[in-house]
């Protein structure tokens, strides 16, 4: 394991990431922890080295430190900006406020032959000095070594742009080597976790489902797990993963709010109850959300009625489910989807973030309400990670690979009141965009728009504009269509679309969608426009 000490940069996951990349286990945690708790943390014997990352704030402005034990264990130590300041500190040298700030793209030269740098570099300087071109992000710098260092690199505005104590095997580097800007990033950092710290890089995905399959049978024992499936990656993937460890003990439950993309319903049963033979209990509860949400136009207030009505129908079916009978002892565990950038987000120092995406199915508070255990067996998961784990647990890469959707689903795209003949126009209208999207490919690299894209889908605009149809006027609804790339959904840019495909898209809504006689392409880019219209 790679302990990584986060002290709240923005792009501390993307060290984790890398890591996990280079197939070694790592785990991300405040830099706030005591001595103790990382003395403990090594004594299982595993941990074979430890990053500190960069941090928002300038050593001056906090006095995040490392905790001594860090540099007590005899294991190698990687600080990254903030995280190599704090060594230089802590270790004894110093630090100064710099009077330029560097930001952005740079040239760094290695020096010497240290473990972490030989061999790596980007191009030659015509005295034969090895270069590395890099990100950088500081005002601060180390301005004196701690006893035992060497300088490992250098720009002319920072003579300490890295250091190195290749006995105790130290090394600190002012730039990011975990962002894809600094082209050798991924070489610097796999040199340091797999020969320096020598960690094994035996994290894929055959063993991880063989270990997470033995824990979650540990875990649950005999006893039974309910599950909230909404059809999103996550809940599908700790599905199907719950269902190789305990099958029958585990049911799932699938909401539909009336407010799900064509033929979603049947696809996610078609796939748990239907392929992986799992218990599935479909709730319909489409009359009951549009219910309740007749009249009600104000976009917060749809977004909290779905959510409570949401909470609602999961508890009684849960409650059901808990009390057992038909053959079943009753539930005494939740499961939810819950990632590993979920457990940070919320358990992390920072926690700053102005947009949190939360999928329906993790409603906060539910499992205290319900009395139920908590299982969360993606917990140490990202993203890809998840996907990856989907596909080898037998789920069709076109269900794993697929755009985020909202939880308040289509709710959130009829703007303003929602009814159930926009929702049934709109339903019709999205699915031959996303349809299109599949079919088309870009020549160039020969995937199809759907890939190309992060997100796309169709808004149901609730105005009429005036059309003619053969020899008949008509007068009818105009649907947005919404098509984004973005690699965080913090922001986005419109996609440069191809004009034949939205032509197609275009041509087929309005001859195959009966009420709708318009449609326009958002170019709007998030910020300030944001990726869903309500
Ligand atoms: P915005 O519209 O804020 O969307 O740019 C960013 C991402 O978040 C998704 N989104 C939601 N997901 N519940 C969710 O589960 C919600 O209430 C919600 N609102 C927005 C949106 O689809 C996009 O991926």
């Amino acid at each position: 394991t790679i302990l990584i000490l986060d002290f709240g940069s923005q792009v501390t996951q993307l060290i984790a990431r890398r890591v996990r990349e280079a197939h070694v286990y790592c785990e991300v945690h405040p830099c706030d922890v005591s001595s103790a708790w990382v003395r403990e943390f090594a004594a299982s014997g595993r941990l074979k080295g430890i990053i500190l990352s960069g941090s928002h704030a300038s050593v001056y402005e906090v006095d995040d430190k490392a905790p001594d034990a860090v540099f007590e264990l005899g294991v190698p130590v990687l600080g990254i900006c903030y995280g190599m300041q704090t060594m230089a500190q802590q270790l004894g040298g110093q630090v100064s406020g710099g009077d330029k700030r560097e930001f952005g793209y740079a040239e760094v030269r290695a020096h010497g032959h240290t473990r972490l740098l030989q061999g790596i570099e980007d191009f030659r300087t015509a005295e034969g000095h090895g270069m590395l071109k890099v990100w950088m992000s500081h005002g601060d710098k180390v301005t004196a070594l701690p006893p035992g260092f060497k300088v490992m690199a250098s720009t002319p505005s920072c003579p300490i742009a890295g250091m190195a104590d290749e006995t105790r095997h130290y090394y600190g580097v002012q730039f990011h080597p975990e962002v894809t800007h600094t082209v050798q990033g991924r070489a610097i950092l796999n040199r340091f976790v797999l020969d320096i710290c020598a960690a094994k890089p035996d994290w894929v995905m055959g063993n991880y489902i063989d270990e997470a399959v033995a824990r979650i049978r540990e875990q649950v024992g005999d006893e039974e797990v309910i599950l909230g499936l909404s059809g999103g990656v996550d809940s599908s993937v700790a599905a199907a993963l719950i269902h190789r460890a305990i099958g029958e003990q585990l049911t799932c439950v699938f909401v539909d709010h009336g407010l799900l993309r064509k033929d979603e319903g049947k696809m996610v049963i078609d796939m748990f109850a239907g392929q992986l033979h799992a218990n599935i209990v479909a709730v319909d509860a489409s009359a009951q959300f549009l219910g309740h949400l007749q009249g009600v136009a104000d976009p917060e207030q749809k977004r909290k009625i779905i959510g409570r009505e949401f909470v609602e129908v999961f508890k009684a079916q849960a409650a059901k489910l808990k009390a057992g009978g038909n053959g079943h002892k009753g539930a005494t565990f939740l499961a939810q989807g819950t990632i590993y950038p979920d457990v940070i987000e919320s358990g992390g120092a920072k926690s700053k973030k102005a947009v949190t995406i939360k999928s329906h199915h993790n409603v906060g508070g539910l499992p205290e309400q319900l009395g139920l255990k908590l299982l969360e067996p993606l917990r140490d998961l990202f993203k890809d990670e998840v996907r990856e784990l989907g596909v080898a647990l037998g789920l069709p890469p076109a269900m794993v690979y697929r755009h985020p959707f909202p939880g308040p689903g289509l709710g959130v795209r009829i703007l303003g009141e929602v009814k159930k003949e926009y929702a049934d126009l709109l339903r019709e209208a999205d699915a031959i965009f996303i349809e299109e999207l599949r079919n088309f490919r870009d020549e160039a690299s020969g995937k199809s728009w759907y890939d190309l894209t992060s997100q796309a889908f169709a808004v149901f605009l609730p105005v009429k504009s005036v059309g003619v149809m053969g020899d008949g006027r008509t007068y009818d609804y105009v649907v947005a269509l919404r098509a984004v790339q973005t690699s965080d959904f913090m922001t986005a840019d419109w996609a440069e679309l191809p004009y034949a495909l939205l032509k197609k898209v275009s041509s087929r809504i309005i001859n195959e969608v009966r009420g709708i006689n318009r449609v326009t392409y958002d170019v709007s880019s998030k910020p300030p426009a944001t990726i869903e219209w309500e």
